[in-house]
């Protein structure tokens, strides 16, 4: 919602002082400073444009932009972005006294973060939308939040549209979480279902994406898993109440995936998914949380939720002690869909500032995070040998030795190669990687092909390990 008055009387009517804003003291106007009005941020003032009475009508509060942040205020905007509140002096946007609440939907770690310090320390609850900076400093933020005792919201950073955040930190506050699986990144999943649906080979389905608007020129951050391993660090950060910044997330993307293996998962019964887990795992040490957080490819058994998330949509599946088994589904990206979970956020720091109240990060336990090689799970592994006698015994040779037990093997002739699929039982991440590097070194290997975790139930191991 626009609010055409003049400053003063706005002011008087907000009864907004100059002073950082205190409880109580906001009626109905609350005063909107917006760093950044691109995809999100346009959308969202067209949003408090078109919404802005019905929010006002069911919520009591009327958000009033009175400045805006960008780059080039030359830039053309959405009709609903009036050019006088645009600025290119970001610290004024802060530092306005008409400003009660910043909304940060710039991306990127640095102006953000210091602006987002500036704003809380100056009293100000921040909403943003930024999973880098909350990845990388969320903690920070966090506690910076605290000392000043306003919110730090930012539903929008994971998930988009879908509330993920809030339901970790409050519905799901008393509940002992034992894993996280999230299908977090609407690019790859989108370039999976093509590359399922259609047999699209990886480059191909990543142009079929760039066509359709969802990948940009330069796709690393999507398909190398930058995108999925910051969100799901937040997230584990949440679920298990410690410190889990983004450099511990043990993280491999899909640019190795061939519609070949996706073809066999599908044979086998499984759908291929870029997914981002964060669980508990088995640990010896009282009051040490020790957890799992990784992103990468894995086959989702086609009776799983998961399996059934297509197309550009993103899922977060939750197993808690109590609740059991949940997931929360929908948009993962999007201006409109994000700008929506952003407003969420904005109503919910006004009625905490009215109130005197404020959400706490809730991120106090040691946390331990488990080495990639101390996964268990089964493995698909597939690839290509000289058709001759002798191969299958040799290459079956090097998964004895490394503990590696074949559960399914297929064999398929090409010309005077053949190709080699097999499923193990579980076993060791660092056994599986020594029989690849080995096999790898074999004479009769031509080549290896892909490797993909298999999701199955989470738990212990007799080994120490735990199984995925
Ligand atoms: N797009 C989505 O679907 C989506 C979903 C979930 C979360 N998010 C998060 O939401 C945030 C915004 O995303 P977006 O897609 O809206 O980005 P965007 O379209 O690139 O817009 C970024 C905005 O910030 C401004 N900006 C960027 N760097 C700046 C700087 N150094 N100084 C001044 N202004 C700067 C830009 O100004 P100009 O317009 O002048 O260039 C632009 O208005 C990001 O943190 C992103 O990760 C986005």
């Amino acid at each position: 919602m626009t609010d055409n008055r003049s400053p003063e009387s706005t002011a008087k009517h907000a009864g907004i002082s100059g002073n950082p804003p205190t409880a109580g003291a906001i009626p109905g106007i609350v005063g909107i400073g917006l760093l950044g009005c691109g995809n999100v941020g346009g959308a969202l003032v067209e949003l408090l444009e078109t919404e802005g009475e019905d929010i006002s009508a069911r919520t009591g509060i009327s958000p009033n932009v009175r400045l805006i942040g960008v780059k080039n205020s030359a830039k053309p905007r959405p009709k609903a972005v009036r050019a006088e509140v645009l600025t290119e002096n970001l610290m004024s946007v802060i530092e306005d006294a008409r400003v009660d609440v910043v909304i940060e939907l710039m991306g990127g770690v640095e102006p953000a973060g210091t602006l987002i310090l500036e704003a809380l320390r100056r009293g100000k609850p921040v909403v943003t939308a930024n999973k880098e900076l909350m990845a990388t400093r969320g903690a920070e933020l966090s506690r910076a939040a605290e000392q000043a005792g306003v919110d730090l919201l930012y539903e929008a950073a994971v998930g988009g549209a879908i509330p993920i955040i809030r339901p970790l930190r409050e519905s799901l506050a008393g509940e002992r979480m034992e894993r996280l699986m999230g299908i977090v990144n609407g690019t790859t999943n989108f370039m999976l279902t093509c590359m399922s649906d259609d047999a699209l080979t990886y480059s191909e389905a990543l142009v079929a994406a760039q066509e359709s608007g969802l990948a940009e020129a330069d796709p690393s951050a999507d398909v190398d898993g930058h995108d999925a391993a910051a969100k799901v660090a937040i997230l584990a950060s949440i679920a298990f109440g410690g410190e889990v910044g983004v450099e511990r997330v043990y993280r491999e993307g899909i640019s190795q995936l061939s519609p070949v293996d996706i073809a066999y998962a599908r044979r086998l019964g499984f759908e291929v998914k870029l997914l981002a887990v964060a669980e508990r795992t088995h640990s010896d040490d009282a009051g040490v949380v020790d957890i799992a957080v990784r992103v990468h490819p894995a086959m989702v058994p086609r009776s799983h939720p998961l399996a059934l998330v297509r197309g550009a949509f993103n899922a977060v599946f939750i197993e808690g002690g109590a609740v059991g088994e949940l997931m929360l589904y929908g948009r993962g990206a999007g201006g409109r869909p994000t700008a929506g979970a952003v407003l969420g956020d904005l109503i919910d720091a006004v009625r905490n500032l009215r109130s005197g109240s404020c959400g706490t990060s809730g991120t106090s336990s040691p946390i331990r995070i488990r080495p990639m090689d101390d996964l268990c799970s089964q493995y698909y592994l597939s690839m290509e040998v000289l058709d001759r006698p002798g191969v299958l015994a040799a290459v079956a040779e090097v998964f004895g030795r490394h503990s590696v037990s074949i559960r399914v093997m297929e064999q398929v002739g090409l010309a005077d190669e053949a190709r080699l699929v097999f499923l193990t039982h579980v076993a060791r991440e660092a056994d599986v990687q020594a029989t690849m590097a080995e096999l790898d070194c074999l004479e009769v290997v031509e080549r290896m092909g892909g490797m993909l975790r298999v999701v199955s139930a989470g738990e212990a191991t007799e080994e120490g390990g735990w199984r995925t």
